[in-house]
């Protein structure tokens, strides 16, 4: 156990694999409480709405699913089935809890995802793509595991889109590989969050398997 408990501000400061399996094993049992509900977490909410209007359709994997704050969305609004990936057991261990999920796959996904290619109609991630965490090379694993067609819900921190070099990456790929590309900003947080990243934006990021 390291001395400080975890938070927003050690997880965007997470370098390897193993800082991440460090941190959010710790952080696992009580992120729901300690960081969703006290900081009014709402990127989760924005990304499986904007799936569900875009038409997305199960199977839909929740990549980077933590404790299933996303799936749970879903879930309510008649999405499924889910399965979630996520690089940390213990997040997994906790989306499984919440019953919404079919499978867990534990998986680092800088490595790919040890799973058929074209398994899934949709794809959604909230959270994930931010500082610290994945940047835009991850995405091929992601298409890879989607069927033609699959619609896409990514969120993306702004300033991490901006630093990590997205726009080029998704300019790359609707050279055949994505269509329909369509971007928006959200809040991250609601009104209730007070800390220093209460008004932090994410893009809601839109998209088909070409
Ligand atoms: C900020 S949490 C977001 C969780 C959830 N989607 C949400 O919106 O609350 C980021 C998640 O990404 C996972 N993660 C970080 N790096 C990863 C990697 N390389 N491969 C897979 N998952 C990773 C972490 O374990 C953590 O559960």
């Amino acid at each position: 156990m390291s001395a400080k408990k975890p938070n927003l501000h050690a997880a965007y400061a997470l370098e390897s694999p193993e800082d991440h399996k460090r941190l959010y094993a710790e952080w696992a049992g009580d992120y729901d409480e300690s960081f969703a509900a006290l900081e009014d977490y709402q990127l989760h909410i924005h990304t499986a709405r904007a799936f569900v209007a875009a038409g997305g359709q199960g199977p839909v994997l929740d990549v980077g699913a933590g404790t299933g704050l996303c799936g749970a969305v879903l879930a309510g609004l008649g999405v499924g089935p889910i399965d979630a990936t996520d690089i940390s057991p213990e997040m997994l261990a906790e989306a499984m809890r919440k019953d919404i999920y079919r499978d867990a796959i534990e998986a680092d996904l800088n490595q790919g995802i040890p799973t058929p290619p074209d398994s899934y109609s949709g794809v959604v991630s909230s959270g994930t793509f931010t500082h610290g965490h994945l940047g835009p090379e991850a995405l091929p694993a992601l298409i890879r595991v989607a069927r033609h067609g699959a619609q896409f819900a990514l969120s993306i921190n702004t300033r991490h889109y901006e630093t990590m070099g997205f726009a080029e990456a998704f300019r790359q790929l609707e050279n055949g590989q994505i269509e329909n590309l369509k971007l928006y900003e959200v809040r991250i947080y609601g009104d209730l969050a007070a800390g220093p990243n209460k008004d932090d934006t994410a893009y809601i990021v839109l998209f088909e398997k070409g």
